[in-house]
């Protein structure tokens, strides 16, 4: 007998008390926080979507880790746990261990990217899009045309276009020092990524002789998606499928606070003997010595642990069906959002929900401030705010506004996804009185942690 309600396969062992607030309350808050949720502080949140990075529970057994992490500055037995680990499911020869994924990104782009380079991915991370920036290259999008359309439900809508790709490739001979894919695609609805286009990627760098490295954050939820979704993987081993996904690549980037399970870390990891000496070099300048990289003996416990506990397919049943259950509810009401809905998060199509508001008056910014007014929800803007200034300063209405709804992992009950529902229903019937905003103070990278907005209001 197999039942509809979905059980955590946990038990709650120690808790966090949550503040709770008024919207009058919250309306001071966003205001006095420049209409910019990241600037707001986190106790005047009700339920944090924000981020699924870092915000997770770890469980009893990585408690029990962080208790035996050892300090040593070189060669630390917790060092040694960590690279087992990381090696059992993504077994390339180095390993180089980082404080978060963004570090890793910053090492690897500054030993291979640089003026008139250009780095394709299926759609780079904010971060990672900003780290080949940084270096004077050109960062390079290319999805598959159907993940183009928020309304239209793809198995795989992460999955990198490999005729653009090639065609890509072909017109730039010399230019290219390696290619990305992110499994999940989180810039594009947390799509996954199928063993078949991978293997065409690979087919493809192969051809153009160039590595083939994988922004692996959300691995075990792509994992996870192969199974469910790709004819005949049904009844592997998460753990396999995942080693197939590395045997597929040449290296990789890696952020363990999303399928790490872990709060801090990462790690940066190749074949390549010469690229991997430059890397440690450049490691030990900003980061540390390569047994532990920017972390304590007891992060790398912690991410041991995690990696070990990510894979388990009742932790993944649960993963993946209570992100569903967020998103199968949204539909119902008739809120219009990315579909599937992704394994980490939900994205709502703010720009149509709200087609009153343009996109360069920031549909999605409306959206979030809204849903944090209305219930304390705090949630992630993903779109013309993030994505939409150009590196010449030049603004642009970036491919869709979508709002994420990121699920931390182990954190919330369903109770607390009922109520996210509830304040959804709630926003969505009142979206057209919402108004639009702009930008009255920027950056000039990475824009959306620290702008302030003020709301337009019609005279
Ligand atoms: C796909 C992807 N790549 C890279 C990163 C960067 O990782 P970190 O936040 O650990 O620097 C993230 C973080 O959200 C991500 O989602």
């Amino acid at each position: 007998m197999s039942f509809r309600t979905i059980i955590e396969p946990f038990r709650i062992h120690s808790v966090e008390p949550l503040k709770m607030t008024t919207q009058a309350d919250r309306e001071r808050a966003v205001r006095a926080a420049g209409y910019n949720l990241f600037a707001l502080r986190s106790e005047d949140v009700l339920i944090d979507l924000l981020t699924d990075s870092g915000t997770g529970a770890m469980s009893r057994d990585q408690w029990a880790g962080i208790q035996h992490g050892d300090e040593s500055y070189a060669g630390s037995p917790s060092w040694f746990r960590f690279l087992e680990s990381v090696q059992d499911l993504f077994p390339f020869k180095h390993i180089i261990p980082t404080h978060q994924g963004r570090a890793a990104e910053k090492i690897l782009f500054t030993a291979v990217a640089g003026p008139g380079k250009a780095v394709p991915n299926n759609t780079h991370f904010d971060t990672t899009r900003a780290n080949v920036e940084f270096t004077g290259a050109e960062a390079v999008d290319f999805v598959v045309g159907e993940g183009h359309d928020p309304s239209a439900p793809p198995a795989f809508g992460g999955n990198m276009d490999v005729e653009r790709l090639d065609a890509f490739l072909r017109s730039r001979p010399g230019s290219v020092p390696v290619v990305f894919v992110t499994v999940t695609n989180n810039s594009h609805g947390g799509q996954p990524v199928s063993l078949a286009n991978l293997n065409e990627v690979r087919r493809v760098c192969d051809f153009y002789g160039l590595p083939l490295f994988l922004d692996a954050c959300r691995f075990a939820e792509n994992a996870w998606f192969i199974r469910e979704r790709e004819p005949g993987q049904e009844s592997r081993e998460v753990r396999d499928i995942v080693r197939e996904m590395a045997s597929l690549a040449d290296g990789m980037t890696m952020s363990a606070k999303k399928d790490g399970l872990a709060n801090i870390g990462g790690w940066l990891a190749m074949n390549d003997d010469e690229l991997a000496t430059r890397c440690r070099n450049l490691l030990i300048l900003t980061e540390g010595f390569p047994t532990y990289g920017g972390l304590a003996g007891r992060d790398l416990e912690a991410i041991a642990q995690g990696l070990q506990e990510v894979v388990q397919h009742d932790y993944l049943r649960y993963r993946i069906r209570s992100t569903g259950y967020l998103g199968d509810a949204l539909i119902r009401l008739g809120v219009p959002i990315v579909q599937p809905a992704g394994g980490h998060a939900v994205y709502i199509d703010a720009r149509r929900l709200l087609p009153h508001i343009a996109p360069l008056q920031y549909p999605g910014q409306a959206l979030a401030i809204a849903l944090y007014e209305t219930g304390g929800i705090r949630s992630c803007e993903v779109g013309t705010v993030m994505f939409g200034r150009q590196p010449d300063g030049t603004e642009h209405a970036a491919e869709a506004d979508l709002v994420r709804l990121a699920i931390p992992r182990r954190t919330y009950t369903q109770s607390h996804m009922d109520y996210v529902i509830e304040v959804c229903a709630d926003v969505s019937m009142r979206a057209a009185e919402l108004p639009g905003y702009r930008i009255v103070e920027e950056a000039a990278m990475l824009r959306h942690f620290t702008a302030r907005f003020e709301p337009i209001t019609t005279p």
